[in-house]
């Protein structure tokens, strides 16, 4: 189950994002928000974050109007590691070196067609573990120190 979320700024993207799961075959949780009217981008960015750091969701898709809003509260939740990116090479990087289990991306930004390309190899591309997987452990050693 993926976790997936936007503020007003982003709602037209995760529509685009939603229907491209559909059609991938890809099961999906909408943690709003529902409608185009202007809301606060930290509230979807958390439900998001919580879903997928309780388990609920094995990964998160948030969109704003940059990615950046939504990335940075994403981050505050303890186990997230979130990451707005807009090219491939990133997707497939944030996945391989760094585990990221939530992408974020900003509507003004980027077009559907390549914020999907984008978001595909994000899904399809496996962490690599090994020397990063000791990375993220110093990641979450860091975490653990700061945010009791
Ligand atoms: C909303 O205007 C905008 O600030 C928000 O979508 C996001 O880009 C914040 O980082």
């Amino acid at each position: 189950m993926i976790a997936i979320g936007s503020d007003h700024a982003g709602f037209g993207l995760k529509q685009a994002l939603m229907q491209h799961l559909t059609e991938r075959g890809l099961e999906y949780k909408d943690f709003g928000t529902y409608t185009p009217d202007s809301c606060d981008y930290p509230v979807y960015a958390r439900a998001v974050a919580e879903a997928v750091a309780r388990g609920e969701c094995e990964r998160g898709i948030i969109v704003c109007g940059t990615g950046i809003g939504v990335s940075i509260t994403a981050n505050k939740v303890k186990g997230i590691r979130a990451t707005v990116c807009h090219d491939v090479f990133s997707a497939k990087a944030c996945r391989q070196h760094n585990d990221t289990n939530i992408i974020t991306m900003g509507e003004r930004v980027i077009g559907a067609g390549a914020a999907i390309e984008v978001l595909d190899a994000w899904l399809d591309t496996p962490f690599l573990g090994g020397r990063h997987a000791r990375r993220i452990g110093l990641i979450s050693q860091t975490e653990n120190e700061y945010f009791k």
